[in-house]
């Protein structure tokens, strides 16, 4: 699970994650444009959106692809342009942008992956960045990350978007679902605290 505690600022939360591996969701979209063939990675861009310090970048970094992170913190970024051990011209694949999903902008791409941070986004600009997301990748480009759902305990916050079944349903036109998993647990937060998870992990393919 990822998430950021109230009292943890961001840079402790880079700090206490950043090694962690890749999503699951990222590594399947991954694994999905290799079993297609087509473009080879290097010639393939990804948008992190809500890249936080790179653990997903890291990995699409060593698969080859070009990389542009977008977060809206400034610690973000440095982490993820100061990311160590990168193989060979990793780091000429990579760039990174500090940018509010509200107004970020970025070029046509492969894959946007968005991991555990679109829920960051708020309910009021939610679907303009959706579709923002979808008109933005070439087609057969892919989405891959986490929203979350209604019974989640942070549900109601201001400033966060929860979505029913229903509601990420009605999101998927337009897209070919290679993974909708809705998930609910009982577990910690990064700093330890008690909550109930409602996610959904989404891969999809645009049509
Ligand atoms: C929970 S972290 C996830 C980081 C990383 N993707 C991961 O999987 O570990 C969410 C990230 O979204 C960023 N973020 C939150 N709200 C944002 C916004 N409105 N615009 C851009 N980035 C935002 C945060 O700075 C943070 O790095």
């Amino acid at each position: 699970m990822s998430d950021r505690p109230n009292a943890l600022s961001w840079a402790e939360y880079y700090q206490r994650t950043g090694g962690r591996p890749p999503r699951d969701t990222m590594l399947a979209a991954l694994d999905a444009f290799d079993a297609e063939g087509g473009a080879p990675p290097e010639r393939r861009l990804a948008v992190d959106l809500g890249c936080g310090a790179g653990r997903d970048a890291v990995e699409m970094l060593r698969r080859g692809w070009l990389v542009l992170g977008i977060d809206a913190e400034p610690a973000a970024i440095a982490g993820l342009l100061a990311l160590p051990n990168l193989p060979g011209d990793a780091r000429s694949r990579l760039d990174g942008r500090v940018a509010r999903f509200e107004e970020a902008e970025w070029p046509a791409c492969h894959l946007v992956n968005a991991s555990f941070a679109l829920p960051l986004c708020p309910p009021e600009y939610f679907d303009a960045l959706w579709a923002r997301i979808h008109d933005a990748l070439l087609p057969g480009g892919r989405f891959a990350g986490q929203l979350y759902g209604v019974r989640d305990s942070w549900a109601g916050r201001a400033g966060m978007t929860f979505h029913t079944a229903a509601g990420i349903d009605a999101r998927l036109a337009g897209w070919r679902v290679e993974m909708r998993r809705e998930v609910e647990e009982d577990s910690t937060t990064v700093r330890g605290e008690a909550k109930h998870w409602h996610i959904f992990h989404l891969v999809l393919r645009k049509r």
